[in-house]
């Protein structure tokens, strides 16, 4: 990798002496190397309302038109931006100059219905090319989106809705996933039907499979009609860097999950570095993240930072075992993708699959045209790491682990492919300009070789800059008083004593992480109490699950009698589908244990690492003498 953006380790030390050097002047001469403004700003970092920081404050630019135009007008109109390979295999290219008409056309349509600057859109939608456009359409009139995942129920898609003061909502009409028809705008019905959405006037609907839906002719429009009376071109609304791009709701530890906040300018650099550096993102590679836009992943490296840097990228509709387990690498060959980014549990279930069947063990495809591997959203075990190298990578492929989270925007440590050596397991060294660090519960360094709390000291272009509508949360959750103004990421982890690497040890807060899906306890918690006739008190944690990385276990104390046999498991059932009507398929607990009350302490607290010690299969060997009523032990170690 001789050629690489960052070639050597000498490289990655002068740019870390840059940054260290004026961490100001280093960002900002990579937004203006990166980033096209319509009014070049004077000042990078802004931190007189710390922790409020803001970067490039007074420079304009629109993300749509750096992301589009600006490939056109560099000659790449006819390129390749996305091969879109639907559930069912079909393949459409879509070029740049296609996808900026599409944007604009749309675009059109939001200002025509009178979406304004500032104004919040949701964008509920399956993996499409329509997906990326709407969020595009959005950043092109100023219009902040928040894309909400289409597993989400009708409830969390209401709360998000009337979270965010949405005037509109972009859905489709149906999804395919593995085969299978699914609804969205008959959700978005039921969620508006729910109340508290009156602020939407539209409902914006892409005709993906063409199936029934209920119409309510005063507020739904079919996308591709309003599109078609629209013009190909539009008017870019240049706003202000710290214009917010994007709300994107993630769980925290307590209460609602909490509307990260994104800005424009800031947002835009670190997506459009991190592509070009971490991934090594050169012309000819063609990308593929296999993420949903509506995470964080699909935000920053399938909507914008592979866009802004004019490559070409693959984006899937579909699952990865369908229509069987060989499709990821069937596309890699087909596609000839050179760069590839998935997350650990993904290639962990592949894994089993492969073994077990070996008709779809990628030794049977042709994966010679990959360079590059990337791994994100939790920690990846070295024996996936190894079949990753080995089976996908053929051994010399470097895989980067990123870590980052949904509010730093962009990748925070993470090896760089052509400087950093790797050691499995370890997301190794911050990427250039983030000044991360681990500290004890009073801020204070501690040593490598020992344990602590993850933070970065010091503001980055990227960072959320505030949770939608709860400044006093943002600054409790993230800039608590005894770090001294460290951004506090939420994980513990642990630095090599050699050679400095990080590894992550998992989050600190009661933050779940499923299949790479952040999970609050608390949410799952308030889903099950919310069963008023049947639930009396319910508590959530966490165990570790070969593939999905952790597993929801819940501790269920029921109004009637604690049941066994068939009727626990009848009870639990319901209990799981209630969770997944009120959240979403994903929050479904694994496991669900009965007890005629929870293991608490004489003052009424709730043991969790007691119960943590039960979901995980341990004998007890915490001193329970304090325990008001030892003998529901035994029941909550019964499965259902
Ligand atoms: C949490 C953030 C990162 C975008 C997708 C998830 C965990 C993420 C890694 C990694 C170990 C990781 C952390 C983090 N996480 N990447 N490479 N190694 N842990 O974004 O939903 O905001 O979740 O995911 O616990 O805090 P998210």
């Amino acid at each position: 990798m001789e050629d690489a953006h960052v070639c050597g380790m000498a490289a990655y030390d002068k740019l870390v002496a840059e940054a260290d050097a004026d961490p100001s002047g280093y960002w900002s001469r990579l937004a203006r190397e990166l980033v096209s403004w319509k009014t070049p700003f004077t000042k990078g970092l802004d931190d007189s309302q710390a922790p409020f920081f803001q970067w490039f404050a007074d420079g304009t630019l629109n993300v749509s038109y750096n992301c589009l135009d600006r490939q056109v007008e560099r000659g790449l109109g006819d390129k390749t931006a996305i091969i879109f390979e639907s559930d069912d295999g079909t393949v459409s290219r879509v070029s740049y100059s296609d996808m900026l008409a599409r944007t604009c056309r749309l675009a059109n349509v939001l200002r025509a219905r009178g979406v304004k600057k500032g104004d919040r859109v949701v964008i509920y939608m399956s993996m499409s090319v329509e997906g990326v456009v709407a969020m595009q359409a959005c950043a092109r009139i100023g219009a902040t989106h928040s894309v909400v995942f289409g597993g989400f129920s009708a409830q969390s898609l209401r709360d998000r809705i009337e979270g965010a003061g949405a005037v509109m909502v972009i859905t489709a009409d149906h999804q395919l996933r593995g085969g299978k028809q699914l609804p969205l705008k008959a959700i978005v019905d039921e969620a508006i039907a729910l109340g508290g959405c009156d602020a939407v006037a539209d409902v914006i609907v892409y005709r993906r499979t063409g199936g029934a839906v209920a119409w309510e002719p005063s507020r739904d429009r079919w996308m591709h009609e309003e599109m078609q009376a629209q013009p190909p071109t539009c008017e870019p609304e240049w706003v202000g860097a710290e214009h917010p791009l994007f709300i994107l709701y993630t769980s925290g530890s307590t209460g609602k999950p909490k509307g990260v906040q994104h800005a424009s300018g800031g947002y835009l650099l670190h997506a459009a570095l991190t592509t070009k550096w971490s991934f090594d993102m050169k012309p000819d590679d063609v990308f593929w993240c296999t993420a949903d836009i509506g995470w964080v992943t699909g935000h920053t490296y399938i909507a914008y930072g592979p866009l802004a840097l004019g490559a070409t990228q693959v984006v899937f509709e579909g699952v990865p075992t369908y229509p069987d387990a060989g499709r990821f690498w069937k596309m890699i060959q087909d596609h000839q993708v050179s760069v590839f980014y998935t997350a650990p549990t993904a290639i962990r279930s592949l894994i089993k699959l492969a073994e077990a069947d070996a008709t779809v063990h990628p030794k049977r495809y042709d994966l010679s045209s990959l360079r590059i591997l990337g791994s994100v959203g939790e920690p990846i075990n070295p024996a996936a790491w190894a079949w990753y190298h080995q089976h996908i990578g053929g051994g010399r492929c470097p895989i980067v682990d990123t870590f980052w989270q949904t509010e730093s925007g962009g990748h925070l440590i993470t090896p760089l492919p052509g400087a950093t050596p790797l050691v499995p397991g370890s997301c190794t060294l911050p990427f250039p300009g983030i000044t991360a660090a681990i500290v004890d519960e009073y801020g204070n360094d501690v040593p490598h070789g020992q344990g602590g709390i993850l933070v970065i000291k010091t503001p980055w272009p990227s960072m959320i800059r505030t949770i939608w509508g709860d400044p006093e949360r943002f600054k409790s959750s993230y800039f608590p008083a005894e770090l001294k103004g460290c951004y506090l990421a939420g994980d513990g982890a642990i630095r090599d004593p050699l050679t400095g690497y990080f590894t992550i040890t998992g989050r600190i807060d009661d933050v779940l992480n499923v299949s790479g899906h952040r999970m609050g306890t608390m949410e799952i918690e308030s889903a099950l109490v919310a069963k008023t006739d049947l639930v009396a008190e319910a508590a959530v944690v966490g165990r570790p699950d070969d593939t999905t990385g952790e597993a929801i276990c819940a501790f269920v104390v029921l109004k009637g009698a604690r049941p066994t046999g068939e009727e626990a498991t009848r009870i639990a059932n319901e209990l799981r589908n209630w969770v997944a009507a009120q959240i979403g398929p994903i929050a479904k607990p694994k496991d669900i244990r009965f007890g005629d009350n929870l293991p608490k302490t004489r003052s009424g607290k709730i043991l969790r690492r007691l119960l943590r010690s039960i979901a995980n299969g341990e004998a007890i060997t915490q001193d329970t003498s304090t325990l008001e009523n030892p003998a529901v032990l035994e029941q909550l170690a019964q499965k259902n």
